[in-house]
């Protein structure tokens, strides 16, 4: 894993195999920006360099260029920062994250890179190393050949700004997100619910966090009358599971909840799903993993915030033994669900999830799902959404995982949809009609949310909820397209910078 530091250091004198620095479009063509540090000889060779290449400086465009005069670096990547002045440095933390990422995307085996772009503040370098550190992550390719060296090594920002934590945290994030983006990468015959829970035990332990681990079997389960995991992985050769990771700080200020939704493989089960939409489903335990990764990064950084994680194990399969369409669960706590369609699994194990969560009494629940196909339909594959039963939760969450560089966006929850989930057979029916599918789902999930201990009910009024909100990652959880900023093709980490940020909101 790469090493992060911040240098005051003149960067043209770093020793370096990049030198990142950046420029902006100025009537298309690609212009230095002012007070780029390097000597003269350098910035009117890179001047001309960029002429002759023909270079616009368009957004995340890379130049490379050798030997250039008066710098160290043994080479200069010039990045496009988009339209601009050369006097005004682009502010958007998000277009320095992206930049440096589409930079550390060129770089090859074992880089030592240098990024000296325009950081005025904390945010900014830390959108610059984070770009850097998440541009340099690879698949690990599972070839009968020997494993290829990581990309980067270490990452230097060229900063006059000095902040003592930063570069540590940016270490903690950037490898508990490629941490998640190896799980979400994993083939689905190498990561099942309980492979998933070894890898889980494996990486506490290698990495002595803080963390208890918990592990439920089908056995555990059936116990605990979590019918609605249960339901789902019935049907697999591999049972399903239900992680808990505990952190509990001395003297923490809050206590918060997060539930991944872990499903290793969505065949669609006995509706099953058509072949070409079942090919990226090993992507659908993307948020259990970004749960995982965050509680482990919580710990890492001793963020003081009890924060328990609960991953939500199962595949969902077809076999003798596969649940129904019309099927009725027994969930945990009683709720009594009709299942209309197998396909809407991920619904059935986050609600057993939810309603554990709520046993606990934590000041606020965050679930993370790739739950419904609406939510791509929506807002597409590179926003996600978020609901909540709590107007304050779901408006920080969405503008903190805005500013992570993790794009949400807030959704409602109508309350005239709930009647599409009322059934003649069991308490509460697992979905409605297509449209606003994904609103049905965060309605369905929201009725087991419980109530916070000692809360009572006003006389005719609903019972009060423990503030609960739902990201659903569908979309941005998984990336089929071109690579682009720090975002690779495959697994991109969604949610680890978003989780961590709220959390740390919290201390
Ligand atoms: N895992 C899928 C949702 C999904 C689709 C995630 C595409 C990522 C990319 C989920 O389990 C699912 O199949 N949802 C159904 C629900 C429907 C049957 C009510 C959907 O959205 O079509
Ligand atoms: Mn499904
Ligand atoms: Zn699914």
């Amino acid at each position: 894993m790469p090493t992060v530091a911040l240098s005051s250091s003149d960067p043209a004198t770093l020793s370096a195999d990049a030198l990142v620095i950046g420029a902006v479009s100025v009537d298309g063509t690609a212009t230095l920006l002012r007070g780029h540090g390097l000597p003269r000889s350098a910035a009117s060779h890179l001047k001309s360099a960029l002429e002759t290449t023909g270079a616009t400086a368009k957004a995340e465009e890379v130049s490379s260029f050798v030997a250039v005069p008066g710098v160290k670096a043994k080479r200069v990547l010039v990045v496009g920062l988009g339209t601009g002045t050369p006097s005004t440095a682009p502010t958007d933390p998000e277009v320095l994250r992206r930049a440096a990422g589409a930079a550390a995307r060129t770089l090859k085996k074992e880089a030592k890179v240098v990024l000296a772009l325009p950081t005025a503040s904390a945010e900014g370098v830390s959108a610059v190393a984070e770009g850097a550190y998440a541009g340099g992550y690879d698949v690990r390719r599972l070839t009968s050949k020997d494993a290829p060296a990581p990309r980067i090594d270490t990452i230097t920002v060229a900063t006059g700004v000095d902040d003592g934590a930063l570069a540590g945290r940016v270490e903690v994030l950037g490898a508990a997100r490629a941490w998640c983006q190896d799980l979400v990468n994993t083939p689905p015959n190498l990561l099942y619910p309980q492979s998933f829970a070894d890898a889980v035990t494996d990486k506490v332990r290698e990495t002595k966090a803080r963390i208890t681990v918990e592990v439920m079997d089908e056995k555990a389960l059936a116990k605990g009358g979590f019918g609605g995991i249960l339901a789902v992985g019935q049907a697999s050769a591999r049972q399903p599971r239900l992680v808990t990771m505990t952190y509990k700080p001395r003297g923490a200020k809050a206590s918060i909840a997060l539930v991944g939704k872990g499903i290793t493989f969505d065949s669609g089960g006995l509706c099953i799903k058509p072949a070409a939409s079942m090919l990226t489903m090993k992507c659908d335990m993307a948020g259990a993993a970004a749960v995982a990764a965050t509680v482990l990064a919580a710990a890492q950084l001793k963020v003081p915030v009890a924060v328990t994680g609960y991953l939500c194990l199962a595949e969902n399969m077809l076999n003798g033994n596969a649940y129904r369409p019309s099927d009725v669960v027994t969930m945990r706590g009683g709720t009594t669900v009709e299942v209309l369609n197998t396909d809407a699994e991920g619904r059935m194990v986050m609600a057993d999830a939810l309603a554990l969560a709520s046993e606990s009494n934590p000041d606020a629940i965050i679930d993370i799902a790739t739950l419904t196909g609406a939510q791509m339909i929506a807002l597409g594959n590179r926003v996600a959404a978020v609901m909540a039963n709590d107007d304050a939760l779901r408006e920080t969450i969405a503008a903190i995982g805005t500013g992570a560089g993790e794009p949400m966006w807030p959704m409602p929850l109508p309350e005239d949809l709930r009647a599409a989930l009322d059934t003649p057979n069991a308490d509460i029916a697992h979905k409605g009609d297509q449209w606003g599918g994904m609103l049905t789902a965060g309605i369905f999930l929201s009725e087991f949310v419980g109530t916070p201990k000692g809360a009572k009910a006003e006389p005719g009024m609903p019972a009060p909820r423990i503030p609960w909100a739902h990201v659903d990652i569908a979309g941005p959880a998984w990336n089929d397209k071109a690579p682009w900023g720090h975002t690779p093709k495959g697994a991109t980490g969604f949610g680890v910078a978003a989780l961590l940020s709220v959390l740390e909101t919290y201390a």
